[in-house]
């Protein structure tokens, strides 16, 4: 059948006449990929992963496309990657915590401090060089490859009683995070108690008051509309999030060598646009969260460090760790 390359879910193929997929169509493709994500089409992610769908049919000739689905149609990440080993869902984009339940070498990427901005992280977390062993850790166990990471940009608290200033704010306040022990480990450090929950159950947690806050950047803020329930955003700047694309490892492995060409080299091309993408939507995501009424302040930063500084000598177990460790750091001068 028919079918387009990254068009959003629900819409049908396009009929030739009467179309009205509009912008939305790309070039048609023998084989469209499915991708699971859990954010909504005005998301960084979702724009560069399109243009990735439609880049690739066009070096393809058609054989291969991408269809993205946003807003978790295809599951929360959890299940993503369930559909992606299982080969039901061809691609999906995960975050980095997400990946530590399967291989604990994926949470060096996740500590709070080791990255130190956007630019570093991306010089390691598309580095194969580094990272191609750890991309790979996960083929023979779980059918999943790792393509390489986009960034999440710089994730801080937002809370709706207040601002945070110190971690002595943040006591007695239910802050949601991602369901991961370092995650935990992370907020409950930064003074908080900590509360795993999927990322599409955060709004209406905030809303009901089950939750005090979350963590997140200010893109997700806005296109989850969190502002809306949580107002005070206080910059405590405590991790660089990072988020992965993962495939099925069969079907990676499968494509031709023309095919897979194609593959990595549009996929570089999409890392990059996402890069310039995030830093242009962070500022708008500000501007916007601003005159929505949201509040954004400064914390005490040296007292947010010290709390959390204690997290990466007991994450960093084995050597493999360790170099994986060294790498983003050194990437920093
Ligand atoms: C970010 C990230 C997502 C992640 C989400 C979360 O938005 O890009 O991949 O799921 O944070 O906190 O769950």
């Amino acid at each position: 059948a028919l079918a387009l390359a990254a068009c959003s879910a629900g819409t049908g193929p396009a009929t030739g006449t009467g179309n009205t997929a509009g912008s939305t169509q790309a070039a048609a493709a023998a084989k469209t990929l499915r991708l699971s994500l859990n954010q909504t089409e005005q998301h960084p992610s979702f724009i560069a992963l399109k243009h990735f769908g439609e880049r690739l049919a066009t070096a393809t000739n058609g054989r291969l496309g991408i269809q993205v689905y946003p807003n978790e149609t295809l599951g929360a990440q959890a299940e993503a990657l369930q559909l992606v080993g299982d080969g039901s869902v061809d691609l999906a984009i995960v975050s980095g915590s997400q990946l530590e339940k399967l291989n604990q070498d994926f949470s060096v990427f996740n500590l709070p401090l080791v990255f130190d901005s956007v630019e570093s992280q991306m010089k390691v977390v598309n580095n194969l060089d580094v990272v191609g062993d750890l991309y790979k850790s996960l083929e023979s166990s779980n059918q999943i490859t790792v393509v390489g990471g986009f960034t999440q940009g710089t994730r801080s608290v937002y809370t709706s009683k207040g601002p945070v200033n110190t971690p002595a704010d943040l006591k007695g306040q239910k802050i949601r995070v991602q369901d991961s022990p370092l995650a935990i480990a992370m907020v409950d450090a930064m003074g908080a108690s900590a509360t795993p929950m999927a990322f599409g159950e955060v709004y209406t947690a905030l809303q009901s008051g089950v939750i005090d806050g979350a963590e997140n950047n200010e893109v997700s803020y806005v296109t989850q509309k969190h502002l809306e329930v949580a107002k005070y955003f206080s910059r405590t700047n405590h991790l660089v999030g990072l988020d992965y694309l993962i495939i099925n490892s069969g079907l990676f492995n499968g494509l031709s060598a023309e095919d897979r060409a194609a593959f990595d080299k549009e996929w570089a091309a999409t890392f990059a646009e996402h890069t310039q993408l995030w830093a242009a939507e962070t500022d708008k995501a500000v501007q916007t969260a601003e005159a929505a009424g949201a509040k954004f302040n400064e914390v005490d930063t040296a007292a947010f460090r010290a709390a959390l500084e204690p997290l990466t000598a007991q994450y960093l177990k084995t050597d493999t760790q360790k170099a994986l460790y060294e790498a983003a750091q050194s990437a920093a001068n």
